[in-house]
């Protein structure tokens, strides 16, 4: 068979993979009133084929829904929203990991709940603008987080965790790539902090060192992934003054924790800046788990970065919209549907769970 290693079985964790294609996470924003709808479930259940899905970035916390229409899981209708969702995947015979993602910075007011606010590690605006259901907005300076807010936040991961266990998902990805929380505490352009939270490379690292530890604790590290971006420059990151050192030691704290597998994002086909070889290499010496890469692949170029042993798993995103069995379309070398731009993050069912499924 043609590009025969993407098929091939892959053991994360506890999950067998039937293959090594996996769903990488994309918003849709189809979640009314934050909680995942029935037509969620279904969109899921669609798709189950993939030897992993990872879902849409979904909140652990109030003040981290930035985007109109995501889902959380921290309230009783979330759970089961997400429990809804994790059956019709398993009903389908497939694995699903609930992607953590806290927005942080980016966000607008109008789109979070009554009482939540835009927080950051420092008071610092991204300089762009967002999505709301008046339009576009620019996005307003957060509040610096205080020592009790980063302690709630962490508090919020770890409940977040034991909740998507309590659905019966398989697992979480915590979000540290592309500018959200977890990054934005990463990265040097939006953590100016002078306090443990911020200032060194090992004060920077705190916040995603303590939520992985934390996460791993509550649920088994071999239940957790991490997604990372070291190249950066989505929502207003910058190239780290400290890039190699700063993942490296990631990278040894990941594998000392145990976490199932490292998510790397290669966004350079949207023009920011690819990573660089010699990082994920040294990621890859340093972090003894799975390694997942992502950012605009075929089957051809996945199967060829699996042969090298670059890494153990490919992610596709876009292909996975237009194409529900996409597994069985790249099996067969059968052409692929593209996929309509405009309902994205629309609402409603329309290029959501319609595409045809062959
Ligand atoms: C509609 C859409 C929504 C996305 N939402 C997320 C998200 O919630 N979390 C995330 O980590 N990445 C998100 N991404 C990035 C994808 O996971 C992936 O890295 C990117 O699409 C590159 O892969 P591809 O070239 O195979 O599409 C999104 C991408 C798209 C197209």
């Amino acid at each position: 068979m043609e590009h025969a290693k993407l098929f091939e079985e892959f053991q994360l964790g506890a999950l067998t993979l039937p293959n090594r294609l996996v769903m990488a996470p994309m918003t849709r924003c189809r979640s009314t009133g934050n909680t995942p709808t029935p037509q969620v479930a279904q969109y899921y259940g669609q798709r189950a084929e993939a030897g992993l899905i990872i879902t849409e970035g979904t909140s652990p916390s109030p003040n981290g829904l930035g985007y109109p229409r995501i889902p959380g899981l921290f309230s009783p209708e979330q759970i089961a929203g997400w429990r809804r969702v994790g059956q019709s995947v398993h009903r389908a015979g497939g694995r699903i990991f609930v992607q953590l993602m806290h927005t942080g910075r980016m966000g607008h007011p109008d789109n979070l709940p009554a009482g939540a606010q835009l927080l950051a590690p420092s008071p610092i605006a991204p300089n762009e603008t967002m999505r709301t259901e008046a339009g576009s907005q620019p996005i307003p300076v957060p509040r610096e987080m205080t020592e009790s807010d980063i302690e709630t936040a962490l508090g919020e991961y770890e409940t977040a965790a034991k909740n998507a266990i309590a659905a019966g998902l398989d697992g979480v990805e915590l979000h540290g790539a592309n500018g959200y929380l977890i990054d934005q505490f990463i990265n040097s352009a939006s953590n100016q902090r002078q306090d443990h939270w911020g200032r060194t490379v090992e004060g920077r690292s705190r916040f995603v060192e303590q939520v992985t530890r934390r996460v791993a604790a509550a649920i088994g590290p071999d239940r957790v992934g991490i997604r990372i971006s070291p190249a950066g420059g989505f929502n207003a990151m910058v190239t780290d003054e400290d890039l190699t050192v700063i993942y490296t030691r990631l990278a040894r704290s990941f594998a000392e924790v145990g976490i199932a597998y490292v998510h790397l994002v290669d966004h350079s086909s949207w023009g920011t800046p690819a990573p660089d070889p010699e990082l994920l290499h040294a990621i890859r010496q340093n972090f003894t788990g799975a390694l997942i890469f992502c950012g605009a692949y075929d089957a051809g170029r996945a199967n060829a970065v699996l042969v090298e042993e670059r890494c153990d798993l490919v992610a596709f995103g876009r292909p996975f919209i237009a194409n529900p069995r996409l597994v069985s379309k790249l099996k067969h070398g059968r052409e692929l549907r593209s996929p309509d731009f405009d309902t994205f993050y629309s609402s409603g069912d329309k290029g959501y769970i319609d595409y045809p499924l062959d």
